[in-house]
């Protein structure tokens, strides 16, 4: 089963697994096929994260998260009164981070596909060079007619980079022609990248993060991501909390629940940070005394001020649409999460040269002054300050749940920092609440993420009842339009059959299975 934002690149994904690849091939050829056919979010001038688990229970984590310039410094966005520049870490050449998503699918194939480099890319040529048929919620960028649905979209310059790729490797995009074009653009517009950055990119293979819950084991993505560690420090405060008794989004429910989320975002925006450059305290924050301590400060009938809640351990915001997360398992049992961004809409904006591909903004992750709110109103601290070479945090959370060894779900979604608490909540209504794949990605969801001190919630995500209860308890509501789009696959307990719940908040995504 594939399950994507995009039904061309599902169908690119069955294709693969027919032909007898495994889900990993498969990966390989949706996140190839999603730079084409979803280029607002798919990419390679962006990166991300990819979760593996194999049907005999081995696990591989791939970081391939872009990496700041060499030439890049904590305070290279602020002006000389050191206050944030407006819009230097989001739009043009100095917000582009070192691109990982070549790199990271690469390493993929030949570590733990089966097929070559030349099958696994030709879908997405054919694509880019014959285009596809636009539908509703396609996202493409160009205005005006030719983007109507039905139209034939194709990108010629984007299927010449791809043939390069499929020819030389990840040696075309970080030592050829598509590096010499990225640092050449990057030059003429004020970027700081160079062929070195480019050249010295290197992916990191790591442990996932894994936490427990209701007896299900999840493991979801580690540092530099905040995506598991944030999902864990929820899901472990929450576990003792009868939610199913209480029922889905009841006003206790939501009340407890944000009350995780608040805190564990203070934590969050506070601590974690590139592990290459920071120690970031995994195990005290996942740890069931701190769980415990953090459920004592929970009033149980009233919301507390973010104001009030400081780090853990001591001491107007814009969703970008710029994401995309797609969920495989194949016929034996393998599964594979990947989450990959080139974070805003579109990235920084730019293409190099003739090369037909966004570069991300992934820089405005990082901190670019300690207390100011970055693209999702995240207001993060010192330790996720830049530097050269490092990776700026993330949100997103490829996550893969097993029970007793057995999978039981593959899920994750775009959206910023709301990425973990849509996860979350797709957690909670599958397993907690019984919902099927579908039902349990198209909920309605709320969010909380300590500053801004506001409970947000979607269209319909609390009733007039709730709604009600929760401002009397004192929770600023702020409701706000759709967010997010999760991706998830279940596998039934008892029988192992797959089901398949692609997002209906983006229309043009699909799962499908065979
Ligand atoms: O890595 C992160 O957390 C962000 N750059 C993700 C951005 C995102 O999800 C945008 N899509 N809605």
């Amino acid at each position: 089963m594939v399950v994507t934002e995009q039904h061309d690149a599902t169908r690119v994904g069955i294709g693969v697994l027919r032909a007898g690849g495994n889900a990993v091939d498969a990966a390989v050829a949706v996140g190839y096929a999603l730079a084409v056919t979803d280029p607002c979010c798919g990419n390679i001038g962006g990166g991300g994260f990819m979760l593996i688990r194999t049907h005999d229970g081995r696990e591989r984590f791939l970081d391939f998260r872009e990496t700041a310039p060499r030439r890049a410094t904590r305070t290279m966005y602020l002006d000389a009164g050191g206050d944030v520049r407006p819009g230097a870490s989001t739009k043009g050449w100095l917000a582009v981070g070192v691109p990982g998503t070549v790199a990271g699918l690469e390493t993929a194939r030949r570590e733990y596909g089966t097929m070559s480099r030349e099958r696994l890319l030709a879908p997405a040529i054919a694509l880019a060079r014959d285009g596809f048929t636009l539908v509703a919620g396609d996202r493409v960028p160009i205005g005006g007619p030719r983007a109507q649905p039905g139209a034939r979209y194709a990108q010629p310059l984007l299927a010449h980079t791809l043939e390069l790729i499929a020819r030389d490797g990840a040696d075309a995009f970080y030592r050829g022609p598509i590096a010499r074009a990225i640092v050449a653009a990057s030059e003429a517009n004020g970027g700081i990248l160079t062929l070195d950055d480019l050249a010295n990119y290197r992916i990191e293979e790591r442990a996932p993060l894994h936490c427990a819950f209701h007896g299900y084991d999840i493991a979801s993505a580690p540092p530099p991501s905040s995506g598991g560690v944030t999902l864990c420090e929820i899901l472990n405060v929450i576990a003792s909390y009868p939610l199913a008794a209480w029922g889905w989004h009841s006003a206790r429910a939501v009340h407890y629940v944000t009350e995780a989320e608040r805190r564990a975002y203070a934590d969050r925006n506070a601590y974690l940070a590139d592990p290459g450059f920071v120690r970031n305290p995994v195990a005290q924050l996942l740890s069931t005394q701190y769980a415990a301590a953090l459920r004592a400060q929970i009033q149980p009938d009233r919301a507390t001020p973010s104001a009030g809640v400081k780090p853990g351990l001591g001491a107007a915001w814009s969703e970008g649409a710029d994401t995309t997360h797609f969920s495989i398992v194949d016929g034996s049992g393998n599964a594979v999460a990947v989450t990959y961004t080139i974070n805003d809409d579109f990235g920084a904006g730019v293409m190099a040269g003739d090369t037909g591909f966004f570069l991300n903004d992934e820089m405005d992750d990082f901190t670019a002054k300690p207390g100011v709110p970055n693209l999702y109103g995240l207001v993060q601290g010192a330790r996720n300050g830049i530097a050269p070479a490092k990776r700026p945090l993330s949100s997103m959370a490829p996550t893969i749940v097993t029970q007793h060894g057995m999978l039981r779900m593959v899920t994750g979604s775009p959206g910023g920092s709301r990425i973990i608490t849509i996860v979350l909540e797709t957690i909670l209504n599958a397993l907690v609440y019984g919902m099927s794949a579908q039902a349990a990605v198209d909920a309605p969801r709320t969010h909380m993420q300590w500053l801004p001190d506001a409970l947000h919630y979607e269209p319909r995500a609390l009733s007039p009842a709730t709604s009600q209860e929760l401002r009397a308890m004192g929770y600023p509501l702020r409701r706000v339009a759709q967010w997010g789009s999760a991706q998830a696959i279940l596998v039934d307990p008892r029988t192992g059959a797959l089901q398949g719940g692609s997002d209906r908040r983006v229309a043009s995504g699909a799962a499908m299975g065979y």
